[in-house]
């Protein structure tokens, strides 16, 4: 299973600030056996990005996704618009998608099944709040997020997904969670999809949360932990490319 490595740049970078970080990174990533890196801008950047990572292997994500085809939805763009972008991935269900933009469990599912349905491969984001955490109710909250977005999936459509696990009180605090916590959910993750489909085979699960060049080789480390899905450090390219290779070093 290649391991991935992905950059969620988040609400920075307009096309040309995009282009010239594209270009850095195609200039400092080679292509490493075993590793896909993948960057996310924004929209408005996406075609920019790509023509400046054109000659690399560094794959283009959209961070979110509508799940109607076309029509009168405002503000919104489809899976079949993302993939005509040069696309190949999707995050769905961020948990600043989720906190600040109401999304829920049930749109999760219908952007997992659109993507699915387009060649897109979705990086669904699970992970608890502190509150919830500090509450135990961390692997009801999981059982939860990942239940309900892999709802009418197929075994066949599990093999082309990938969680991330993001525990919302890691997310852009510089507190990352500690290894063993990433590993134990990881796991669980694993687990459950496994459960609910039992012909599926091991489904990648990645970490994100304050991941940066100096904590990402511990994450590496573990075999459990198939990447990384980085903010911050992502933006700039030395740091992402040390990341890339923490994980490259380790797989
Ligand atoms: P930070 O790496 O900035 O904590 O963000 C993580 C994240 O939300 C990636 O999707």
């Amino acid at each position: 299973m290649n391991r991935i490595v992905a950059g969620n740049w988040k609400m920075h970078l307009g096309p040309q600030a995009g282009y010239d970080l594209a270009v850095a990174l195609a200039n400092r990533i080679p292509d490493l056996q075993g590793i896909e890196v993948v960057v996310a801008p924004p929209f408005i950047s996406l075609a920019a990005v790509r023509q400046g990572l054109q000659g690399s292997h560094i794959k283009l994500a959209a961070q979110n996704v509508f799940w109607e085809k076309q029509g009168a939805f405002t503000g919104e763009v489809s899976a079949a618009m993302l993939r005509e972008a040069g696309c190949q991935y999707v995050i769905i269900g961020h948990s600043e998608r989720r906190q600040l933009f109401g999304e829920t469990d049930v749109g999760v599912n219908r952007k997992v099944c659109a993507a699915l349905n387009n060649g897109l491969v979705p990086i669904v984001c699970v992970g608890e709040t502190l509150a919830e955490r500090d509450g135990g109710e961390t692997a009801a909250v999981l059982e939860r997020q990942v239940t309900r977005a892999l709802l009418a999936l197929t075994t066949d459509d599990i093999k082309r997904l990938v969680f991330a696990y993001e525990p919302v009180w890691a997310i852009g605090t510089g507190r990352a969670a500690n290894v063993q916590m990433a590993v134990e959910v990881a796991v669980a993750i694993r687990d459950l999809v496994k459960g609910l489909f039992p012909d599926s085979d091991s489904i990648p699960v990645l970490y994100g949360g304050s991941v940066n060049p100096e904590n990402a080789a511990q994450f590496a480390s573990r075999p459990e932990i198939s990447g990384a899905l980085v903010g911050g450090a992502s933006l700039q390219a030395d740091a992402f490319t040390e990341i890339v290779r923490a994980f490259y070093k380790e797989r």
